[in-house]
């Protein structure tokens, strides 16, 4: 078989490899949700480090809110965080009090009878994310039951809420980086949710979950949808045959992240990679424009 190196053949060649049809304007017509990502993936793929590195390119021009919805809690390290301040961090559904204010419950003392089905978190972001600094905050959720086959407990009941209000939010743009798999597509999630960039390995596995993810979202009615090959290396002629494998009768894009070593040098932030010469930051950047149009205009270069 012929090996084919990432960097030995041109962008172009590679988009015309990959090129999907999409609708024109499907993007444009995706409404007011298009500043709120979801990304998702198999376990490893690399959502946690794009997600962050996204967050970190969006901050130069935007407010961003990143939220954590991924149980082990690992984006506030790669957002560059102090180590001692992110081992600080009380998630979401640890907040007790907050958990009791709001829905007339106590975690762990059964669901009550008085719990609020629809509690008011409209504070949430302003009492709990952290400040990275004056364009970028982050949110830790915790873990965040499975939507619909959860117990009807108080913190499952606030998670549920603060994703339904943080799909309203219209201030800044919202990345989520969620649980490996695709049990976190619950309704309350893919509700007000313009784009899900769903990550991949180069491995028949790895795309099998992601075109699970993909047409899960697709379902729920997330209108952009991204898949994208990250640590690409000498593989281009495998990512032809699996992109035969996805049958997906809707649109999408697709991206390719080669693998860079300087990604594991900086691990766990990103801060780093944003000053110095690599070849994932171009890459990322490239998807971003991809997803928003606009930002094309503003000139990321
Ligand atoms: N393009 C890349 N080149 C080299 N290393 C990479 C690249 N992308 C991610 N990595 C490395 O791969 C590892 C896994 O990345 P990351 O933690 O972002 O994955 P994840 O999908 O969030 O994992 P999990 O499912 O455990 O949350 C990290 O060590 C990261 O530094
Ligand atoms: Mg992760």
């Amino acid at each position: 078989m012929k090996i084919m190196a990432f960097t030995q053949i041109s962008e172009e060649e590679r988009d015309a490899r990959v090129r999907k049809i999409i609708p024109k304007d499907h993007f444009t017509s995706i409404n007011n949700s298009e500043n709120r990502i979801v990304i998702t993936g198999k376990g490893g793929t690399g959502k946690t480090t794009i997600t962050a590195t996204l967050s970190y390119l969006l901050k130069e021009k935007h407010h961003v809110l990143a939220v954590d919805a991924d149980p082990q809690m690992n984006l506030p390290y790669a957002m560059g965080m102090d180590k001692n301040a992110a081992k600080k961090v009380v998630p979401l559904n640890m907040q007790v009090d907050y958990i009791e204010e709001r829905t007339g419950a106590r975690p762990g003392s059964g669901w009550g009878e008085f719990l609020s089905l629809n509690p008011d978190v409209s504070d949430v972001v302003n009492r709990f994310g952290i400040r990275i600094d004056d364009m970028m905050s982050i949110l830790v959720m915790g873990t965040l039951h499975k939507s619909g086959i959860g117990c009807l407990c108080p913190e499952n009941d606030l998670l549920d809420a603060v994703v339904r209000h943080i799909s309203i939010r219209n201030d800044e743009n919202i990345l989520m980086d969620t649980e490996a798999g695709v049990e976190h597509f619950g309704r309350a999630i893919a509700k007000g949710f313009g784009h899900a960039i769903v990550v991949s390995d180069v491995t028949f596995n790895s795309v099998q979950v992601a075109a699970s993810a993909m047409k899960l979202a697709w379902d729920l009615g997330i209108g952009g949808i991204h898949l994208v090959f990250n640590r690409v290396e000498n593989n281009m002629d495998e990512i032809d045959e699996l992109l035969n494998e996805i049958n997906a009768d809707f649109p999408y894009t697709v991206d390719m992240i080669p693998y860079d070593h300087n990604v594991k040098t900086v691990n766990p932030s990103v801060k780093h990679l944003m000053n110095e010469e690599n070849s994932f930051l171009p890459a990322v950047k490239k998807l971003l424009t991809k997803i928003y149009p606009e930002i094309k205009k503003e000139n990321y270069s």
